[in-house]
């Protein structure tokens, strides 16, 4: 996959498709994907989201994304940093151009505006034996749907700003912010952590969360570099993986 193009240079426009991470998926296993593309479709008729959860959207109302990564100048080991900046790339069209208020980072990826979640991330790796070799970020934005179930707890920034926006702007504006958070990751990745952290639902609080079932409550210190949540019980520093809990919302 030769790295020549900008981020967003191509997109790959599609009315409907299973998942655009699956259609980014083929696209790389056959050869055929180049650093820089993105899919883009109306409606998902397979939407994935974290844990295996369905991604659902109405048809045309919401950015529905993927982004393909040859990321083979990545260590491994920095995984999460790829994680933050998409996450920061969101948050800031978010906050800076459409003035949404009360943004944070849900803990490892998701978006929030108050306690209400607009935007989740999905982030596919292709690794082959020790090397990192392309990334496929995905991501589900809640533009203009108005209606959600009670259960998901969404919103949308038609929602919080009360008026619709072009899907085809904000998905330029996230790309423009990508780009420059990309640039960040090579040449001041802890910048880029530091950002993620000030954002962090929750963080320099007592939070609640659960683990294997059971309600805890600690101090929320925030995401070291590996993306592990810092929570200090007591005199006691814990760090937590992905899936091990759950931050509970108020
Ligand atoms: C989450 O559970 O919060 C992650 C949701 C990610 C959804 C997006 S929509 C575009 C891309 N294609 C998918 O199938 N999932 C991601």
């Amino acid at each position: 996959m030769p790295k020549k193009t900008h981020i967003g240079d191509v997109i790959i426009d599609l009315t409907e498709i299973d998942s655009t991470n699956n259609y980014a998926m083929r696209l790389i296993n056959e050869g055929m994907a180049e650093h820089g593309v993105v899919v883009r479709a109306d409606f998902q008729t397979a939407g994935k989201g974290q844990l295996g959860n369905k991604w659902q959207a109405e048809e045309s109302k919401n950015l529905l994304m993927s982004v393909i990564l040859d990321t083979r100048e990545f260590q491994i080991e920095n995984q999460f940093y790829l994680n933050a900046a998409a996450c920061l790339s969101v948050a800031d069209t978010l906050m800076h151009t459409y003035n949404v208020r009360d943004v944070s980072i849900k803990w490892p990826n998701d978006i929030y505006a108050g306690n209400r979640k607009l935007a989740g991330i999905l982030i596919e790796n292709n690794i082959r034996g020790n090397s990192w070799s392309n990334a496929i970020i995905g991501i589900g934005l809640n533009v203009n749907q108005t209606q959600f179930s009670d259960l998901n707890r969404a919103t949308s920034l038609a929602l919080e700003i009360d008026k619709p926006v072009k899907v085809s702007l904000i998905l330029k504006q996230v790309l423009k912010a990508f780009n420059q958070y990309y640039v960040l990751l090579s040449t001041n990745q802890e910048s880029v952590l530091q950002a993620f952290n000030k954002l962090l639902l929750g963080v320099d609080t007592l939070i609640s969360y659960t683990k294997n079932y059971e309600l805890q409550q600690g101090y929320l210190l925030g995401v070291d570099s590996y993306g592990l949540l810092e929570i200090k019980q007591g005199n006691k520093l814990k760090k937590f993986k992905h899936k091990e809990i759950e931050q509970v919302i108020g």
